[in-house]
């Protein structure tokens, strides 16, 4: 009776099991899988959202693509970052999530195939299917410092391909797209008519600043580009459902896809009016989370940094922005049986590497939004545990 676009066998893994045990019978961990900013004890200015509650709100006048002050809220907040952007190339979505949904019904008919980076984000395989779209990974090198198999996604190139995804920077590996990289892309879809669909949801979140980085997929022109971004990261706001996807390229290209998203946006009007009547006040008196959230995920990944030399058997891979960090533990157990150890024993929760497509075991993700003194106790019983098993 269903149809083949979600999986027929919903069982949960060992580890959701474990987890549904643990729920069930009330016993607390230490989560360092939380991605979610508003569980992460950050202080959000408490009338941060009147702003929602504008009598400009009670009248709706659908616009495809956004308010036009909600669109010209984003341009102002892409010039903060130096970035000049048109208003008539910025879409409004009701979240990344969605943004990947309307591009795939814009570029792919059912069975064709995008490139997605791996390791990378989990939903990309969940989201892909939801559209009958199939993905086709491309990894990515890690040689002390992670860099994208150029040579690997162009064997990946099918004639069914219609775009590449990238996460800028990536999630969980914490890399920017490098210039030579971002050229080298751009050239590849530009040759072979695919559009480059960049996730740039966690580009303010610099971890290492030092480090050589471009700022944006739209920093070129080549290839019909969709840069995606939105308040669920940029704010810490993920339950106001507001994101955007800003298109650039070649004009000849932005025009019909601008027409036929028109179309596509026109058929879901998803976006709700009180968030767009918001938004410009909600991007001036959000920047304090953004600051908080900056200010956490750096102590939280220096302090791991620190940590780890007392652990020899573990290390903790250089990242240079996001929300995540990669421990490289010693491979004497699988991915599954350490981290369901590690919640059964130390009552500590981390994502396995396998979550995310590492090519090879063993890894752990852990998040960096977590209030300090939880981020602490657990990294250290987990790199603790690591090196007892060793
Ligand atoms: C790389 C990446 N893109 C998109 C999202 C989700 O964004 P949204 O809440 O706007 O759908 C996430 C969430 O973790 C993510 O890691």
């Amino acid at each position: 009776m269903f149809s083949s676009r979600v999986a027929s066998d919903l069982t949960p893994n060992r580890l959701s099991a474990a987890l549904d045990r643990f729920r069930q019978a009330g016993i607390e961990f230490d989560d360092l899988t939380e991605s979610n900013p508003t569980s992460a004890g950050l202080h959000y200015p408490a009338r941060l959202l009147d702003a929602l509650a504008s009598p400009e709100a009670l009248s709706y006048a659908p616009q495809p693509f956004g308010l036009p002050s909600a669109r010209d809220a984003v341009v102002a907040d892409f010039r903060r970052r130096g970035v000049a952007v048109p208003r008539d190339r910025v879409v409004l979505t009701a979240s990344t999530s969605e943004a990947y949904s309307l591009l795939f019904k814009l570029l792919c008919d059912a069975g064709d195939d995008v490139l997605v980076p791996a390791p990378s984000y989990p939903l990309f395989d969940y989201l892909a299917a939801l559209d009958s779209v199939r993905v086709r990974p491309y990894r990515l090198d890690h040689h002390g410092a992670w860099s994208i198999d150029i040579d690997g996604l162009k064997r990946a190139t099918t004639d069914r391909t219609r775009a590449v995804i990238v996460v800028n920077p990536n999630n969980p590996t914490g890399s920017y797209l490098k210039r030579a990289e971002l050229d080298a892309l751009a050239g590849h879809c530009r040759a072979h008519g695919l559009a480059l669909i960049g996730d740039e949801v966690f580009s303010e979140y610099v971890l290492d600043a030092d480090l050589p980085r471009t700022c944006s997929v739209l920093a070129q022109r080549e290839a019909l580009t969709f840069g995606l971004g939105g308040l669920s990261k940029s704010l810490g706001l993920p339950q106001l459902k507001l994101g955007w996807m800003v298109v650039s390229g070649p004009d000849d290209l932005i025009k019909p896809a601008l027409e036929r998203l028109e179309l596509i946006c026109d058929t879901y009007l998803s976006v709700a009016t009180p968030v767009q009547v918001g938004l410009p006040a909600l991007l001036a008196a959000g920047a304090s989370v953004r600051t908080q959230i900056r200010e956490r995920v750096t102590r939280n990944y220096r302090a791991l940094i620190a940590a780890a030399p007392r652990f020899p058997s573990v290390g903790v891979l250089q990242s240079e922005g996001g929300w995540y960090a990669v421990i490289q533990v010693p491979a004497m157990q699988t991915e599954e049986s350490l981290v369901l150890q590690l919640l059964e024993q130390d009552r500590v929760l981390a994502h396995p590497g396998y979550f995310f497509d590492f090519p090879r075991e063993a890894f752990l993700v852990v998040s960096l939004l977590p209030r300090p003194d939880v981020f602490d106790r657990a990294t250290n019983r987990l790199l603790a545990r690591v090196e007892a098993a060793e």
